[in-house]
């Protein structure tokens, strides 16, 4: 599934991977100023699909870009003609709504039993939230084992034994998915219903029922049974892929942005087909079901510049109950939390 972009793998050769070069954040020398100094390589943003704008329009005018429509049962749902079974639900969560799923994303979500990136190196890392809120260090004892300590203690043990060290701050940073219900194993590609786990909280369950429900084949009911959630920093980049480990493509993968802004590709069957690029901003959710589960997609580009960035009614809603820590960390971030029913 998450086939990053490998730059050997098709290097210019499809279309997809033209269109994620074309997005991609590179940076160019800045000859007028210094030589060192790099600055953003411009874009040309023109064709970016801006389903926030076209709702707008098509609220005080009717009228609906080329290619685009409402869905049959609700015009507040917008679908692209050519790919059938993609939905796109702008602003469908509150701004409450989004505050809470930011901080349960940072908080609750890398808990133990569900299993981060950092799993590998690191075995289970619990509490790593609190613990850069404390500006904790995580210090090795032995080969598998690693534990949180303050930051004078860490200091000691590390001299003292030489062991490694990291701090907690540099982890939550450096978190990139957290696996919610049934894990997702990365080594094998697949569901290891094998491990322990708990179930996706209610609350996300129900949201994620109510968006899924127009694109459910009729009579049946969305089984929330494990969710990705995937964390990205500046420059981080989720390449062109399929999510085809799941059994039954009639079902929806319900997919909710959250933080700064982001380009999405969706693409075709085939990586030749054209993707069409579109904004992701907080607080919309995406569809997939049926042949647009078939489709290539993936997220080229992150904002986080203030213009870009689209957060700012975000920022002054989250609350300051955990100093600014949160605020400070969506500020430069982008999180997508997606939904899938397994079986
Ligand atoms: C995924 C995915 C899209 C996004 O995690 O499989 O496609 O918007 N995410 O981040
Ligand atoms: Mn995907």
């Amino acid at each position: 599934m998450y086939e990053s972009a490998n730059v050997s793998d098709d290097a210019d050769r499809t279309a997809f991977r033209r269109a994620e070069k074309q997005y991609k954040l590179y940076y160019e020398q800045d000859s007028k100023f210094s030589r060192k100094k790099k600055l953003p390589k411009p874009v040309d943003l023109s064709s970016v699909l801006d389903f926030n704008s076209i709702s707008q329009d098509f609220n005080r005018t009717g009228v609906l870009p080329d290619g685009i429509r409402v869905a049959e049962s609700d015009s507040s749902v917008f679908c692209i003609e050519n790919r059938p079974g993609f939905y796109f639900i702008p602003n469908a969560l509150s701004l409450e709504e989004q505050c809470k799923w930011i901080r349960e994303s940072l908080t609750s979500f890398p808990q133990p039993p569900n299993r981060t990136n950092h799993n590998a190196i690191y075995g289970p890392v619990a509490d790593l939230f609190d613990s850069a809120k404390a500006n904790k260090v995580l210090v090795q004892e032995d080969t598998n084992i690693w534990k949180f300590y303050d930051g004078e203690e860490a200091t000691a043990k590390v001299k003292q034994r030489r062991c490694k060290s990291v701090s907690a701050s540099v982890l939550l940073r450096k978190l990139r998915w957290s696996t919610l219900g049934l894990q997702f194993d990365w080594s094998k590609r697949n569901y290891d219903v094998s491990l322990p786990h708990n179930n996706i909280p209610d609350a996300l369950c129900q949201l994620a029922k109510t968006h899924a429900a127009i694109a459910m084949p009729a009579g049946e009911e969305f089984r929330p049974e494990g969710a990705i959630v995937n964390y990205f920093g500046f420059g981080d980049t989720l390449g062109g892929h399929l999510d085809d480990m799941e059994a039954d493509w009639s079902k929806p993968i319900v997919s909710m942005s959250l933080g700064c802004k982001a380009i999405f590709l969706l693409g075709g069957k085939s990586k030749e087909d054209p993707p069409h690029a579109m904004y992701l901003r907080s607080g919309d959710v995406v569809l997939m079901a049926g042949e647009a589960r078939e489709c290539f997609h993936g997220v080229p580009r992150i904002f986080i510049d203030e213009e870009n960035a689209d957060i700012g009614a975000l920022e002054s809603e989250l609350p300051h109950e955990n100093g600014d820590f949160i605020a400070e960390y969506i500020k430069t971030s982008r999180i997508n939390i997606n939904i899938r029913q397994v079986f």
